[in-house]
């Protein structure tokens, strides 16, 4: 698959099939994901894949940020979104897969940004790989709002949360997003 043609037709992913997705290509994927830069090549990542009990005990511990979420989703959705939001934290769409992204958390706040960037990173790579190996994922960062405790369920306390990725095999096919705007500004 061409790269431009991966990064234009990967869409986020909310609805998936039952079906388990192997945990060779997971890691294959994550082997790829790796390949991100990093500040300082710190390689700042470290990626859980929970399934079974553990996605259960983690879609428990997301479903707190509910909430918090929902009021920013009035002032920017719709009802009928803000349901299929809500119910997609209960079982993540159905994904037999998630991928928990976390990074480093370096003492300084600017350093702690360059480590997220790379993590951030290597999360987008790796959904331009599942994308290309035909599997769907949602990059989440909505369970920001109940960041301790992802990261103490994880045993990680020191590390910052990038993001939650249920995975798994597409049951849709959702629209593409146009794009809102080319903010692009060049200075001699
Ligand atoms: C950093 C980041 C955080 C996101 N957080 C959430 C989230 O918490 N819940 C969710 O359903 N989608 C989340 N999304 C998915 C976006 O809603 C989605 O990327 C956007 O609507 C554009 O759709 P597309 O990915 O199909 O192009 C997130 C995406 C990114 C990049």
């Amino acid at each position: 698959m061409e790269l431009l043609q991966a990064i234009k037709e990967r869409r986020t992913i909310r609805r998936f099939k039952p079906d388990p997705v192997p945990r060779e290509l997971i890691e294959q994927l994550i082997h790829g994901a790796m390949w991100a830069p990093s500040a300082m090549n710190e390689q700042p990542w470290k990626f859980y894949v929970l399934t079974g009990a553990a996605k259960a005990d983690l879609a428990n511990i997301a479903e707190g940020c509910i909430e918090k979420l929902d009021l920013r989703m009035q002032k920017l959705f719709n009802e009928k979104m803000r349901t299929m939001v809500r119910g997609y934290f209960k079982d993540f769409g159905g994904a037999p897969a998630v991928l928990v992204v976390v990074t480093k958390m370096p003492e300084e706040r600017v350093y702690q940004r360059g480590s997220e960037y790379g993590s951030s990173a290597a999360m987008q790579n790796f959904l331009l790989l599942a994308h290309e190996a035909g599997l769907g994922a949602c990059w989440m960062t909505g369970p920001l709002w109940v960041e301790d405790a992802v990261l103490e369920y994880l045993g990680c306390p020191e590390r910052g949360l990038i993001g939650i990725t249920p995975i798994g095999w597409p049951d849709q096919t959702p629209p593409t997003p146009p794009r809102k705007h080319q903010d692009i500004e060049w200075r001699e």
